[in-house]
């Protein structure tokens, strides 16, 4: 797959030899849905973020929210992610607002490859209606305008991928047989 031609010029440098891939992008992008038949394809393991930090938290996502708020959520997001650095042949897939910069990708360890998972606002709202998955900040009266907003505040942090992979009206396995090409074919090359 050639490179995306929208990434911008600091974009990191995909590495030589993928050791990892984390799977960002926003809610209901297929994320774990795609990271699981990812890793099925490399035999590789996967790990689903939200669901290491409910384990450790011993409750689910929208009671963390509910009970200690969005800031405890994601000082747990960080700490459960400095587990996870250097783990070798491992699919990662973090929730949607994981990725706050270039130190959260960095904090995974050299031979880390980013992809981001591209969805719309309005499929990214059908997939969360029809789907499981708590997502405390969608239960709002309009989450199509969350979802617009929220999108657009953090497009330019998905964007420090290496690679971008459209997902409307994609079947998951297509997808990760993409990111597999790309792996198998030595990585994203880089923009000249
Ligand atoms: C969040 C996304 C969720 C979950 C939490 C916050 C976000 O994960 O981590 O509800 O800020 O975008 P998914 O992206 O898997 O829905």
């Amino acid at each position: 797959m050639p490179p995306s031609p929208d990434r911008p010029v600091d974009t990191p440098a995909p590495p030589e030899t993928v050791r990892r891939v984390v799977l960002v992008g926003f809610m209901a992008a297929g994320k774990s849905t795609v990271g699981r038949a990812l890793a099925r394809r490399l035999g590789w393991r996967f790990v689903d973020l939200d669901e290491r930090i409910e384990r450790r938290a011993g409750r689910g996502v929208a009671r963390i929210f509910a009970e200690e708020g969005e800031p405890a959520f994601r000082a747990l997001e960080a700490a459960t992610t400095a587990e996870l650095a250097g783990l070798e042949r491992t699919v990662i897939a973090p929730g949607g607002g994981w990725l706050t910069g270039r130190a959260r990708l960095e904090a995974l360890g050299p031979g880390t490859l980013s992809v981001w998972l591209r969805v719309s606002a309005e499929a990214a709202l059908a997939r969360s209606r029809a789907g499981g998955g708590e997502r405390p900040l969608l239960a709002v009266p309009d989450p199509l305008t969350t979802i617009r907003r929220l999108l657009e505040e953090r497009e330019p942090l998905y964007r420090l991928a290496s690679l971008a992979v459209p997902t409307d009206g994609r079947d998951p396995e297509a997808v990760a047989r993409d990111i597999e090409a790309t792996i198998l074919a030595g990585g994203p090359r880089r923009r000249p």
